[in-house]
């Protein structure tokens, strides 16, 4: 962490790498922890002294009681999803609203785009992205088009606003024949949660960040999804709408690329997806079904049951590249704690050609494997590198071999203290 820097924390791979704990970990260090991108598509599961959160659209950094923490401009919001999350944790004793910081400039997730997530999901048929069904599509089409209402928009004539655009919607979706809908009850919650968020500090965000910066403070810009489903870089079309990368950072905080300092990539001991999409370590066996029951992996939005693979070495050197990651967080390793070997794919096949490079169709590839001893140890109890067992070192090293950059950060279980630190 360096002063006047943005670091960035960041999924690599398909999002649910337990950002969550990590962020709560760091926050400590950092005097500003802001989202950059997503919305409530994420979920964040933190477990703080003793209690389980999960946020959506509020930065990890709500639960550290000095901390400034920011929604940026490449964010979108639900009002209602949003008043719902920062009531529970105004209940549980947080304040949150000197603290959270809106950007002005983010995008607003209206009812109707929820209902326009599922007509459109719906017209697909069969080549359904599996979307979260939080509108985001939708939202930063219209961002994109330029249609779309921003959170500064509340503040000025906003019914009038907010109805036109409403209308508009309702229009496209009588086009879609998508009509079997009632948002009476969300469309209630929505407009109240419009004006509790008058409550908060709306704000230029990207300015107040550059203040900071430039007084010498420390920012971590806590990602969400993760770089496979990155609108540009991941496996479109079965991705999320946003910039999920680094790059994301600056055009979703309004920071300039100079102003990032480290890259902190997180990934998993092994591989998850969730929604449709290529996936070729998916393991369709009792060896997949073993990690999913063993890592709990399940969606925390939708409850999805999680894919579940080996560790994608092909995937993690394309993330790294495009990132710039300069260390690698790796999650969840005590979940292969019981298996007798390990598997690592270290490229792709299809129709004789072998690939190590990500390609453009990732549809119909095969992963190829290597295999490593398992360590048949538990690594739970366990509180510095210097007690790892031989074959769990070995697999870390194998790892930092192959995707030539350092593994910084063990977690060896959900607890804060089960973080083990090998810088
Ligand atoms: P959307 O972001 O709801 O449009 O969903 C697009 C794709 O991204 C679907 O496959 C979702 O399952 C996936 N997705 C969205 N958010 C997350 C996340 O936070 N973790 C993992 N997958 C996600």
């Amino acid at each position: 962490m360096a002063k006047g820097k943005v670091d960035a924390l960041l999924g690599i791979v398909f999002g649910d790498e337990g950002k969550g704990k990590v962020v709560d970990c760091f926050t400590p260090k950092y005097d500003i922890v802001a989202r950059f991108a997503g919305g409530p598509n994420a979920g964040h599961t933190i477990i703080f002294e003793g209690k389980k959160f999960v946020l959506r659209s509020i930065p990890s950094g709500i639960f550290d009681e000095g901390k400034v923490n920011i929604i940026g401009n490449g964010c979108v919001i639900a009002p209602d999803l949003f008043m719902a999350e920062a009531k529970e944790l105004e209940a549980a004793g947080y304040d949150l609203k000197s603290r959270l910081h809106i950007s002005k400039r983010a995008h607003l997730i209206l009812p109707t785009h929820r209902v326009l997530d599922r007509a459109y999901e719906a017209a697909k048929g069969k080549n359904k992205v599996g979307t979260t069904g939080k509108g985001i599509g939708p939202t930063y089409s219209e961002k994109a088009a330029r249609t779309s209402l921003r959170v500064g928009d509340i503040l000025e004539n906003f019914s009038e606003k907010y109805a036109a655009l409403k209308s508009r919607h309702e229009q496209i979706l009588k086009d879609l024949h998508y009509t079997d809908y009632d948002i009476t009850e969300e469309e209630r919650l929505w407009l109240e949660g419009v004006e509790y968020m008058k409550s908060f500090p709306l704000t230029d965000t990207e300015i107040e960040l550059h203040k900071a910066l430039k007084a010498g403070k420390s920012v971590l810009a806590e990602g969400a999804q993760g770089t496979m489903l990155d609108i540009d870089h991941g496996t479109y079309p079965f991705v999320s709408s946003s910039s999920t990368c680094s790059g994301g950072v600056c055009t979703g905080l309004g920071v300039a690329p100079n102003a990032i300092g480290e890259i902190f990539g997180i990934f998993k001991a092994y591989s998850t997806r969730v929604g449709s999409g290529p996936f070729p370590v998916e393991l369709f066996d009792e060896t997949g079904d073993k990690i999913r029951e063993i890592g709990n992996e399940y969606g925390a939005v939708t409850g999805r049951n999680r894919r579940c693979g080996w560790v994608d070495l092909v995937a993690l050197k394309y993330a790294i590249a495009l990132n710039g990651v300069t260390q690698l967080i790796m999650m969840k390793s005590d979940v292969l704690d019981t298996f007798d070997t390990i598997k690592a794919c270290v490229a792709y096949k299809k129709d004789g050609v072998v690939t190590e490079d990500m390609p453009y169709d990732t549809e119909g590839w095969e992963a190829v494997y290597e295999e490593l001893p398992g360590w048949k140890t538990d690594l739970t109890g366990l509180t510095s590198p210097d007690q790892f067992p031989k074959a769990f070192q070995d697999y870390i090293d194998y790892l930092e071999k192959a995707l030539e950059t350092p593994i910084t950060i063990v977690s060896v279980g959900p607890d804060r203290a089960q973080t083990i630190s090998r810088a």
